[in-house]
């Protein structure tokens, strides 16, 4: 194989409580790339479309993240990537960690497969630590893995690959503000209060259980987030009524998708997340605020192979 062409997905960090641990993979929202194998070795971006991104390869996370595996695989040869960026960056649903996961992902068909999915988000990671200054898992594992994942941890890093209940679907509004992650992480508080953290992580313990039992109850009375969302949704214009319709509308839950603007609801069945969806755009309908809304099943797959 000389050339692969694939599909990365988006994905939503954090899931309300799990802030650095959790995430999700989108279905049909997500770049496409195509990585050719090249007889000199080293790489280059050689066409980006949809966005404004440097083609320069140690300031790029898809070239920073196709040096680390490639280094790492002792390759005898480099490569050339196209990117055909989908997903707007600042928009709060990977899109730097798409372009990451995805050019280590191809890079490994085209060796030959000899790394796993936890060796691929090792190299995703660098990538996406170019963007966003830290080195975070969140939203490049559930693009590997598909479906949800956690986090376990960082150094080792272990990532733990969780079930998707059947008709689990998401809604995402995107307003059309920049919240840049390194900005959104600068806001939250360096201690947080026991008291808080108590409920925080009995929240993660039952939302990991009712993905197990795919018990929608449980996982609507997980999804809350005491930490964060408290500071971050200050920056989103709106958030509240957002939260307040999809909530009203049926939703299990609704909350913050990885540093924002993005906010994501999940809904049990594809009727309620289409409801939610029409309820929310109404309310930015009303704003001068442009915005993007996709429904979207859970991609239990993650980064598909398109040719
Ligand atoms: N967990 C990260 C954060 C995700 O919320 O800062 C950033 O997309």
């Amino acid at each position: 194989m000389n050339e692969i062409k694939i599909f990365s997905p988006a994905t939503v960090a954090n899931v309300s409580c799990g802030f650095d641990v959790l995430g999700f993979c989108l279905d049909n929202i997500g770049d496409e790339m195509i990585i050719r194998k090249t007889v000199d070795k080293g790489v280059k971006i050689t066409r980006i479309v949809g966005a404004d991104l440097p083609f320069e390869v140690t300031k790029n996370v898809a070239g920073v993240a196709a040096l680390s595996i490639l280094k790492s695989a002792n390759a005898d040869f480099g490569v050339e990537i196209e990117i055909y960026k989908k997903i707007k960056p600042g928009s709060g649903i990977g899109s730097s960690s798409a372009s990451a996961s995805g050019v280590v992902f191809a890079i490994n068909e085209l060796l030959g497969r000899p790394f796993n999915n936890q060796e691929l988000t090792l190299h995703g990671m660098k990538g996406e630590a170019i963007a966003s200054g830290v080195e975070h898992a969140d939203n490049v594992a559930p693009g590997i893995f598909g479906g949800f994942t956690l986090v376990k941890s960082i150094n080792p890093l272990k990532i733990i690959a969780l079930p998707t209940p059947s008709e689990l679907y998401a809604t995402i509004i995107h307003p059309k503000i920049e919240i840049k992650t390194s900005e959104a992480r600068a806001i939250l508080p360096k201690q947080i209060e026991l008291s808080k953290a108590i409920k925080q992580w009995a929240n993660v313990g039952s939302l990991v259980s009712g993905l197990y039992t795919s018990d929608y109850e449980l996982i609507a009375e997980s999804l809350k987030d005491y930490i964060i969302e408290p500071h971050r949704s200050q920056l989103i214009p709106h958030f509240d009524k957002v939260r307040n319709a999809s909530m009203n509308t049926g939703a299990l839950g609704c909350g913050i998708s990885g540093s924002g603007p993005s906010i994501f609801s999940l809904s049990k069945g594809e009727e309620t997340a289409n409801k939610v969806a029409k309820v929310i755009s109404k309310i930015y309908n009303n704003t001068n605020i442009e915005f993007d809304i996709h429904v979207s099943k859970i991609n239990t797959e993650g980064i598909k192979i398109l040719s």
